[in-house]
């Protein structure tokens, strides 16, 4: 699957990964080294893997509660928010646009 990557310096790299080996997107971005610190693993619980969607929002999985309840709480979360962890990398994300947001500490 092919989607873009807006890194909080405002550098965009159209990236491909294989959607083949059950990672998140959060594991996805971290591969392609991506700094997120993911402190939680993946469990919702940080918001560290926070993302804003430019394109392709729509085509995405529903959140689920505990990601509801972790944007809640994030102060520069919008409607275009999302957590990486939450989401899976398949080819939903095809075309996808979208930045990364999530603190550094
Ligand atoms: Fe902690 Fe996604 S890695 S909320």
């Amino acid at each position: 699957v092919k989607f873009t990557v807006e890194d909080r310096d405002g550098s965009k790299q159209e990236l491909e990964a294989p959607t083949d080996m059950g990672l998140s997107l959060m594991e996805t971005l971290k591969a392609f080294e991506y700094n997120i610190m993911a402190t939680c693993g993946g469990m919702a619980l940080c918001a560290t893997c926070h993302v804003k969607f430019q394109k392709g929002q729509d085509q995405l999985s529903e959140k689920t509660d505990a990601e509801w309840d972790m944007l809640d709480t994030l102060p520069d979360a919008d409607d275009t928010s999302r957590l990486a962890c939450q989401i899976r990398l398949d080819d939903h994300l095809e075309g996808a646009e979208f930045k990364i947001c999530g603190d550094l500490e």
